[in-house]
């Protein structure tokens, strides 16, 4: 896993978004799997803002969330679709029919998630995947002992994670307890993994994903499996990791390299 210390979560989103403008200047039909959480916000501000400059044409690409909550109607606005159309959609040129979220409305869930893994597939695979991190290790809503095979389906979320996102709703208002989301095996399968994190909250969650043992238990720990990950940490998230250290120089090395050309 490759990591990436930066200055602050600014910092982060703009190397992510940089990242990202370059795999799409590089293949317009770029597919994209995405992430919504408080983390990829400033991200999708400098797609938007790329866009607007006209230096970014999202035309040809198509997009794949990660995740949805079962039941809450698209224009629900704790609902993902709600974030995606605010923060991104409304903002780029994504053909409307080049979106799609797993299904979360409903029946033939499961026959419909299948349905999902197949259309992902026949898009050519994902070829860059954004990432947040849950505290309790999930990537999109695959909770702890999720199989590190899985693909995309319904999971029930832990109390950690509704008391997580328990901030969104307000007091008295129902809580989505279920989730269609992509699984562990769908994200490996992408191309490129970008992955943020942001904030103390996130320090040990970030440890045991870089430096621990890879467990269903912890499951960004999968991503130690996958051969192009690169992890974006500000200060307060990456504090405790152990070879914090080793992980700047590695990083000056690689940059020289690359500007050496000999990459
Ligand atoms: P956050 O959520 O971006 O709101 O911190 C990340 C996650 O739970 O995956």
């Amino acid at each position: 896993m490759k990591i990436i210390l930066t200055e602050d979560a600014e910092q982060a989103a703009e190397q992510v978004a940089a990242v990202i403008l370059a795999r799409l200047a590089a293949k317009p039909d770029l597919v994209l799997g995405l992430a919504t959480g408080s983390t990829p916000i400033g991200v999708y501000r400098r797609l938007r803002e790329a866009h607007a400059r006209g230096e970014a044409d999202f035309s040809r690409v198509r997009t794949f969330n990660l995740d949805e909550y079962l039941d809450l109607a698209p224009d629900h606005p704790q609902s993902y679709h709600h974030f995606m159309r605010v923060h991104l959609f409304e903002g780029v040129n994504v053909p409307a029919e080049h979106v799609r979220f797993p299904p979360s409305q409903g029946d033939g869930l499961l026959a419909r998630c299948e349905a999902y893994e197949l259309a992902i597939r026949e898009a050519g695979g994902i070829d860059l995947q954004l990432l947040g991190i849950g505290r309790n290790g999930h990537i999109g809503f695959n909770e702890p002992t999720s199989s590190l095979a899985s693909r995309t389906r319904i999971k029930t979320l832990t109390q950690r994670t509704l008391e997580d996102n328990a901030r969104f709703y307000a007091p008295g208002e129902e809580q989505p307890v279920l989730a269609s989301t992509m699984g562990i095996g769908t994200i490996l399968d992408a191309r490129e993994i970008l992955l943020q994190a942001h904030g103390a909250k996130k320090a040990s969650a970030v440890r045991a994903m870089v430096e621990g043992p890879v467990s269903a238990f912890f499951p960004a720990s999968a991503l130690q499996l996958h051969p192009r990950v690169t992890a974006f940490l500000d200060p307060d998230a990456s504090r405790l990791l152990t070879l914090r250290e080793y992980y700047g120089q590695a990083a000056t090395y690689s940059r020289r390299l690359r500007t050496e050309g000999r990459l």
